[in-house]
């Protein structure tokens, strides 16, 4: 596990207030630190343990990091997390594998599993999946702190 600087795939004016990247084993231990590392981190931007968006973030992020290690991953490849703060309270998680040709489906299956993506869906104000070249991709997700209007 090593720490990278690395250009988060992101649009142009998102220019994020703070970021946090870190690779990690593509293993259920490395996914349940995805996990632990996204809750600490984004404490310490100062986004309230057991608030709303922060049990959402780290919900999403456990599930992005479950598939990466399942269904992305490459013997001998790591994950990639990352973090960034993006202005008005958005927090943009992503998460980037080895396997660019197994692009990610939502699908509700009749036998178990098959949720994980329904829950990022249902979490997240928006995600999505780009190709990470050369042959990875980054599944990415976002959550916003920010109240609606009117409330
Ligand atoms: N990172 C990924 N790489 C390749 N395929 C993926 C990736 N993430 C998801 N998929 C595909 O999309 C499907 C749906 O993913 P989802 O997380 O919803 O369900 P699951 O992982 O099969 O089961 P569950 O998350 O409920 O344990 C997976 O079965 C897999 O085929
Ligand atoms: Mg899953």
């Amino acid at each position: 596990m090593k720490s990278e600087s690395v250009q988060m795939d992101m649009p142009q004016s998102a220019t994020p207030a703070a970021q946090f990247t870190q690779l990690l084993s593509a293993t259920r231990r490395g996914a349940r630190l995805a996990r632990l590392l996204t809750v600490e981190q984004i404490a310490q931007w100062g986004w309230p343990r057991d608030s709303e968006h922060a049990d959402a973030a780290a919900l999403i992020v456990a599930e992005l990091a479950a598939n990466a290690v399942t269904h992305g991953r490459l013997a001998g490849r790591c994950f990639r997390l990352s973090l960034a703060l993006l202005p008005a309270a958005r927090l943009r998680i992503e998460v980037t594998d080895p396997r660019g040709e197994r692009p990610p489906t939502v699908t509700r299956r009749a036998d178990e599993g098959g949720r994980g993506l329904i829950l990022v869906d249902a979490l997240a104000a928006d995600w999505g999946v780009r190709p990470y070249p050369p042959s990875g991709k980054t599944v990415w997700a976002e959550v916003s702190a920010a109240r609606p209007t009117g409330r």
